[in-house]
């Protein structure tokens, strides 16, 4: 039995997690899983009523869960960073999700915005630190308010942080097993003391992984590359800030927000999974938003779950669905409401 804490969070999350259960609906009755769904209301609304965000009693609480299925966290009338710092990153932190892991993979040339790419050339998954450098929120202003005002903001990485996390990836490479290629994605050449900690911890770790082939690039290289030679990368493993703007370009790389999901993975306790676009206020409420993004999160999650056919199943109705019937990926020019692509999606399970 699943206990999946689900936050819907704010603008289109509702919507978009609704639809993502009635694929859970549907693949529990067919493979034969059972679950139970337990809604919490963290998020703007929440924290317009009643000043809260997410406390330290709320992640105990989502302790007690197998997983968390969230929306979207950002709401237009609140303060930036307010509910970003106090609920998403406060739970990614609290229940040490290390890792946000992000898949970038093309299930239909016809969104790719590059030129002659095919589904082939871009399947890569980026491994994003989750829980260290500039996100740990370490800093000071000096003379605040003066003409000698002065703002630091520190990338904090630790070696067991930095370690865990290439670890990770590297048995991530192993388990994948397409072209067992580890890309360490850095600036070494500019931030000599971060990437030289993880450097010198990529190396040492690659010595024990002799079956997967290494090889480093530089972020701003990186980026060039997505656009240029995607079907270079296999799995990339990078810091927490880096991570954050390279899978923005990957999610466009592969069709758009509408399709890009994410787990940050706790690997030994609560990890919760998200499609990595935001709350898209605009939207809200007009059954145009695409929810396919949300339900590849599902997906992940039972994968992570364990549940891997059941993965496969979502995946592959999602595939033929892109494929087969919508006109696009972005809201409101889907060709269908958010509501009838959730419902293609349970119809195509197989
Ligand atoms: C993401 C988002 C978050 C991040 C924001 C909302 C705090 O951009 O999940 O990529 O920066 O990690
Ligand atoms: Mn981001």
């Amino acid at each position: 039995m699943y206990k999946i804490a689900v936050i819907g969070g704010d603008g289109t999350g509702p919507e978009v997690v609704k639809e993502g259960l009635k694929v859970l609906k549907k693949v529990s009755e067919k493979f034969g899983f059972k679950y139970e769904i337990t809604m919490f209301d963290f998020g703007g609304e929440r924290y317009l009523k009643t000043g809260k965000t997410v406390d330290e009693k709320d992640i105990e609480e989502l302790r007690k869960y197998s997983a968390i299925y969230l929306g979207a966290i950002g709401h237009p009338d609140v303060k930036p960073g307010i509910l970003e710092q106090g609920i998403l990153l406060k739970t990614r932190f609290g229940l040490d999700q290390y890792i946000n892991l992000r898949p970038v993979k093309l299930y239909n040339k016809d969104y790719c915005p590059i030129k002659n790419k095919v589904e082939a050339d871009v399947d890569f998954v980026v491994v994003r630190e989750n829980s260290e450098g500039l996100y740990k929120g370490m800093g000071e202003f000096q003379n605040k308010g003066t003409k000698d005002e002065v703002a630091i903001q520190i990338s904090y990485n630790t070696r067991v942080g930095v370690e865990r996390c290439i670890r990770y990836a590297f048995e991530y490479t192993r388990k994948r097993n397409k072209r067992k290629t580890l890309t360490l994605c850095g600036k070494t050449n500019v931030l000599t003391y971060a990437w030289d900690l993880w450097q010198r911890t990529f190396d040492e770790v690659a010595s024990e992984y002799s079956d997967i082939k290494t090889d480093y690039a530089h972020v701003d290289a990186t980026t060039m590359w997505f656009v240029k030679n995607p079907e270079w990368f296999d799995v990339i493993v990078t810091d927490n800030m880096f991570g954050d703007i390279i899978t923005d370009l990957g999610a466009m790389v592969q069709g758009g927000m509408g399709i890009a999901a994410g787990g940050n993975i706790s690997p030994e306790g609560v990890s919760m999974f998200e499609p990595i676009g935001g709350s898209a206020p605009k939207y809200t409420g007009k059954n145009v938003i695409n929810p396919l993004a949300a339900i590849c999160a599902l997906s992940m999650m039972l994968e992570t779950l364990g549940e891997e056919k059941v993965a496969n199943a979502i995946e592959s109705a999602v595939i033929d669905i892109v494929k087969n019937k919508l006109k696009s990926l972005a809201a409101g020019k889907m060709g269908y409401s958010t509501s009838e692509v959730g419902d293609l999606v349970v119809e195509n399970i197989k």
